[in-house]
C-alpha cells in the first residue's frame, strides 16, 4: 500500500502515515506499535475498505471527504484499572476541536461524539495491558468532516458540513484536532487527572435532567449522576435509586 510520511504535530502526528486506501487504519497502527513507533504515530487513510466501528458494525465514510485514521499510543502512564481516562482524553480533545469550530459538541457516553442528537465522530480504542499498565492502545477515529449525505443504515448521522454549510482542509482540520488531543493527553501525562474527568462529565450529552433509557430490565427514566473509575455509567431514578452500568447494557432512548 502506498503512503505519504508527513509530521503533522509534536507528539500526536509527529510521524503521520497517510494512505489512499487501506482496510483498517487500526490495523496497520496496530502494527506501527509492534514495531515500536514513536508515541503518537498516527496512521490516516482516505478510504477504508474494512472500516470498523463498535459492536462488529463497519464506518461508512465516503473516499476523500472525512478523517478517518488510528493513533498508535503508549499511556504506560495509565493504570490497565482506569483504560477509560484514554476515552475521555480523546472525546474531551475532539469536543475541543469542534469547539473551536463553534460546534456544541457532547460526548455520548461512552465516547460517541453528538452534535444535537446526531453522531458527528466515532471512536474505537483497543488496549493491549501488560501487568497493572496499558502497554499501548490503538485509538481509531471517524470524524465525519465533509461527507454531505450518508447512504448506510448508520443510525443518525451528521458532519461539520453538514452543521455549518462549508467545507474543510483534511490536512488543516487533522492538524488542529491532533493539538487538541494532545494537550488533554500530555495534561494526564503530567500526572492533572482531576481536569479531564471534570471535562468528561460536563462534556456529557445528557447531562442535565431525566431522559428514557432502556436496559435488560426494560425501560425507565433517569439522570446521569456520574461515571466510575471503570467507566461504567450511573443513572438514578426519580425514586433515587442508582444503577451503574457497562457499555452495552444500557441504551439511550429518544
Ligand atoms: C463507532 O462505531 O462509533 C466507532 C467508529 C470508529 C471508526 C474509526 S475510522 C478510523 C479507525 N479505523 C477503523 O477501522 N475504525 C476506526
Amino acid at each position: 500500500m502506498e503512503f505519504v510520511e508527513k509530521s503533522l504535530g509534536n507528539v500526536l502526528g509527529y510521524k503521520t502515515l497517510w494512505y489512499n486506501e487501506l482496510a483498517s487504519t487500526n490495523n496497520v497502527a496496530a502494527e506501527q506499535l509492534v514495531n515500536g513507533c514513536p508515541d503518537g504515530t498516527t496512521v490516516v487513510s482516505d478510504f477504508q475498505t474494512k472500516g470498523r466501528g463498535q459492536q462488529n458494525n463497519s464506518w461508512e465514510s465516503e473516499r476523500g471527504k472525512n478523517l478517518t485514521f488510528s493513533l498508535a499510543l503508549y499511556p504506560n502512564f495509565v493504570k490497565a484499572e482506569s483504560q477509560f481516562t484514554i476515552s475521555k482524553i480523546v472525546s474531551v480533545g475532539m469536543v475541543d476541536f469542534l469547539a473551536s469550530l463553534d460546534l456544541d459538541a457532547r460526548i455520548k457516553w461512552p465516547n460517541d461524539i453528538y452534535v444535537g442528537d446526531k453522531k458527528i465522530v466515532g471512536i474505537l480504542i483497543e488496549h493491549s495491558v501488560t501487568g497493572n499498565s496499558i502497554a499501548n492502545s490503538v485509538v481509531g477515529i471517524g470524524l465525519n468532516l465533509n461527507q454531505a449525505v450518508f447512504v448506510s443504515n448508520a443510525p443518525n448521522p451528521t458532519s461539520v458540513t453538514i452543521e455549518l454549510g462549508r467545507e474543510f482542509d483534511r490536512e488543516e482540520a487533522l492538524s488542529q484536532l491532533l493539538k487538541c488531543i494532545e494537550q488533554r493527553y500530555l495534561a494526564v501525562q503530567q500526572g492533572d487527572v482531576v481536569t479531564i474527568e471534570h471535562a468528561y462529565l460536563n462534556s456529557l450529552y445528557r447531562l442535565k435532567g431525566y431522559h428514557r433509557y432502556e436496559s435488560d430490565s426494560g425501560q425507565f427514566d433517569a439522570r446521569i449522576v456520574g461515571i466510575r473509575n471503570t467507566g461504567e455509567l450511573v443513572l438514578e431514578t426519580k425514586e433515587g435509586k442508582q444503577q451503574h452500568f457497562a457499555f452495552k447494557e444500557v441504551r439511550f432512548l429518544l
